[in-house]
């Protein structure tokens, strides 16, 4: 919260405590993604003290989260008329105003909150998505520039940078930017995982699980990038996966994999309007020749069954939703191989992980894709409590042209 944000009141007033604690418990409610009951909470701040700035500003971000954009927008407008030089509501309204569409309000609102405060490396980094996103990429640079030399350890701002480098044909740089953004975290989790392989290679152009993606349309690799359903590079996970896999193509008995591959573009961790469902459980299924393939999506609308191919309706973000589909399979049944394709953020990782982790066979493979390099620490910070139990490896896949920030894993085998 803002520092230049006006105190709520100096005398002592129940009300106003009352207030603070709601919006607290708002923005706690927020960060584990429970949208509704936070927008209660802060709701009921709003009803004690109409003029809390930081509630507005917090329920601003909540329906932001909501994508209620126009309720946002006027949330962020009220804080600032209470408080006018509300630094980071202008960095928000901002980044609101930047996804309705309205391009030049947004500039005008993230640098207003910039001539309040230059040093606001976050703003920096939103004016120059912006600037990227309306295709001027020197100016962008800059910004990103700005952004990595106020805050060195910034990844997505160095991720961001090499992107619009790449984009100005700087390959060089563009290199140097994505390895500077994987630095941080790689130096974090060195704390914990002093051990580590550097594992180079020439990119197989016949590996057959990375041809399935493009025959399937599954984003975990690819050889063609013409041939793929979906706009952005495909991950590089596939040449990770012949490694651990090759030799092991026959004796996969059942696999079980979250993210089916939704279509649909309003849904979270939406393979885009042109994705093609269930891409993934058909290359596990051609690869694994005598697997049976299990998918679980939060999508009813996309489940379907084929040959060695089942689906079900699951939340990974709810245990209770777990344990009713594990109830529905037979009791028996163990996977030799478990994929988080999900929703990659780290709560629903650690929901799915335990109430999955005991249908794992004793020398199965349980891998997390996807891990944002924020994700990886805290995995490490909860993996770190349960290393009796577990191995783990955090495994970073550079692509020489592409971007760090979400092409790692987390890989986890029993002891
Ligand atoms: C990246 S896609 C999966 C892509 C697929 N594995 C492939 O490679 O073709 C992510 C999927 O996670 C699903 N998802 C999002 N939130 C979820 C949740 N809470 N529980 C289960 N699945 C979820 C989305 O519906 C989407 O289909």
């Amino acid at each position: 919260m803002n520092q230049k944000a006006r105190k709520p009141s100096s005398a002592p007033d129940a009300l106003w405590e009352s207030a603070r604690n709601s919006v607290q418990l708002g923005n706690r409610l927020r960060k584990q993604g429970r949208l509704t009951e936070a927008e209660a909470s802060i709701k009921e701040a709003l009803k004690l003290k109409p003029e809390f700035e930081h509630a507005h500003n917090a329920l601003g971000v909540v329906l932001w989260g909501q994508g209620r954009l126009q309720e946002a927008e006027a949330s962020y407008r009220k804080a600032l008329e209470i408080v006018p030089d509300y630094i980071s509501v202008h960095n928000n309204l901002g980044m609101v105003l930047k996804d309705m569409g309205k391009l030049e309000e947004a500039a005008h609102s993230l640098r207003h909150s910039l001539r309040l405060d230059p040093s606001y490396a976050r703003a920096h980094y939103n004016l120059g998505n912006l600037l990227s996103a309306q295709g001027d990429l020197e100016e962008a640079e800059a910004s990103y520039c700005r952004a990595v030399e106020l805050k060195p350890d910034y990844v997505k701002a160095h991720n961001a940078l090499g992107i619009v480098q790449r984009g100005l044909r700087r390959a060089g740089e563009a290199a140097a930017s994505f390895r500077r953004a994987a630095e941080p975290t790689i130096s974090k989790l060195r704390q914990r995982n002093e051990h580590s392989i550097s594992l180079l290679y020439t990119k197989n152009r016949e590996s057959e699980l990375t041809r399935l993606c493009d025959l399937h349309g599954s984003d975990k690799g690819e050889i063609d990038s013409n041939g793929n359903p979906y706009p952005w590079p495909s991950h590089t996970y596939t040449d990770f996966y012949e490694l651990i896999f090759g030799q092991k193509r026959t004796s996969v008995r059942a696999v079980l994999e979250c993210g089916i591959g939704t279509n649909n573009p309003n849904l979270v961790s939406s393979m885009g309007a042109t994705g093609r469902p269930g891409a993934s459980l058909r290359m596990w299924r051609d690869y694994f020749r005598n697997a049976k393939i299990v998918g679980i999506d939060i999508d009813r609308d996309i489940l379907f069954s084929e040959d060695r191919i089942d689906t079900y309706q699951v939340d990974q973000t709810s245990s209770q939703s777990i344990h009713n589909f594990l109830e529905e399979l037979d009791s028996g049944m163990v996977f030799d191989v478990i994929i988080d394709d999900g929703l990659h953020v780290f709560r629903a990782g650690k929901t799915l992980f335990e109430g999955a982790i005991d249908r794992l066979a004793e020398d199965g493979v349980y891998i997390i894709e996807d891990v944002q390099p924020s994700d990886l620490l805290r995995y490490d910070e909860y993996f770190g409590g349960l290393m009796n139990k577990y191995y783990v490896r955090y495994i970073c896949l550079h692509q020489p042209r592409d971007r760090f920030s979400d092409n790692s894993l987390v890989m986890i085998t029993k002891t």
